[in-house]
Formats: structure tokens, C-alpha cells, sequence
């Protein structure tokens, strides 16, 4: 499988959704590239803290689970531990959440603005130990530029 060109990913989302005001908009438009740009994934989506849980953003792929307590599953335990939870077989994760059965790995990015948790990327795949530590490195560098870009934003979705 051919690693995308995070490089050009990057400076293709920075001028993707560097004019754009609303959040919403510009969070749809992150997901979408990201989505479009990567193989053999079946869902890309991006879960927005409300309080002490994530609720469903702006996404790609088959409906998903709603709630999500922060905590449970790989995108609570980005959430709460603020830190890339990159899963190579998620039947070995405990607490997995599975929203699509297709789902084998996965990759969650926390989404952090101002220092402060806005909600996390969660990525699926449905082949075992689809993420390598180049697309952590990609992804996390995507989900940087577009937390800069929300800091010059009111608010969040
Ligand atoms: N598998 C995730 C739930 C979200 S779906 O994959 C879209 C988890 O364990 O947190």
C-alpha cells in the first residue's frame, strides 16, 4: 500500500480551510480530504467533546455509535489520556467499541486547540495493522494544522 504524501496533504488542507470562518464547514472539508486521500479505510470521522462525552461529528463511512463516555473505547482513551491511540487489531482492545463490524485497526488522534481537548480523528480500517507509525506521524501532523487553524476560530463545532 503506497503511504500518502502527508507533506502535500498538509499545504493541500491549509489551503483547503484557511479562509473559511465556520467550523463546521471547515471540520466537514478536513474530514473529507483525509477520507479521500487514504486506502483502504471504511470510516474517517471526527467525535467532538460535549462535556464529559464524544458526540458524532462531521464523518465518512456507515452511520456510527452517537455517544461516547470519555474513558471508554480507543477514541475515549485518546480523549482522556490526550495521547494517539494507534490499535492493530481492535479485538484485542479492551472496552472496543465496535460502531461498523468491518472495523479491524485503528488510529484516533486527539484534537487539541489552545491547549485544551476539542474532540478526537478516528480512523478505521478494515485490515489488521493497517496504520504504520508514517500515517501516525501524517495524520497527527494534519490534525495539527487544522487545530491551528480553529485557534484563529470562536469556538468549536
Ligand atoms: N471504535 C471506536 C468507536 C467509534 S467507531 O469506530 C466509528 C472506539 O472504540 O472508540
Amino acid at each position: 500500500m503506497t503511504c500518502p504524501d502527508y507533506k502535500l496533504l498538509d499545504s493541500q488542507l491549509r489551503a483547503l480551510l484557511g479562509d473559511e470562518p465556520d467550523a463546521l464547514a471547515a471540520a466537514s472539508n478536513f474530514v473529507a480530504h483525509i477520507y479521500n486521500a487514504m486506502e483502504d479505510v471504511n470510516w474517517l470521522g471526527i467525535y467532538v467533546l460535549r462535556k464529559d462525552e464524544l458526540v458524532l461529528g462531521p464523518f465518512q463511512g456507515k452511520p456510527a455509535c452517537v455517544r461516547i463516555p470519555v474513558g471508554r473505547g480507543v477514541c475515549g482513551t485518546a480523549a482522556a489520556t490526550m495521547d494517539t491511540q494507534r490499535i492493530d487489531d481492535v479485538h484485542a482492545f479492551p472496552g472496543h467499541i465496535a460502531c461498523d463490524a468491518d472495523s479491524r485497526s485503528e488510529l484516533v488522534v486527539p484534537l487539541i486547540v489552545d491547549g485544551q481537548l476539542v474532540g478526537v480523528l478516528d480512523i478505521d480500517s478494515p485490515s489488521l495493522t493497517r496504520f504504520s507509525d508514517a500515517d501516525q506521524r501524517g495524520v497527527e501532523r494534519l490534525c495539527a494544522s487544522f487545530c491551528r487553524l480553529q485557534s484563529s476560530r470562536k469556538g468549536f463545532i
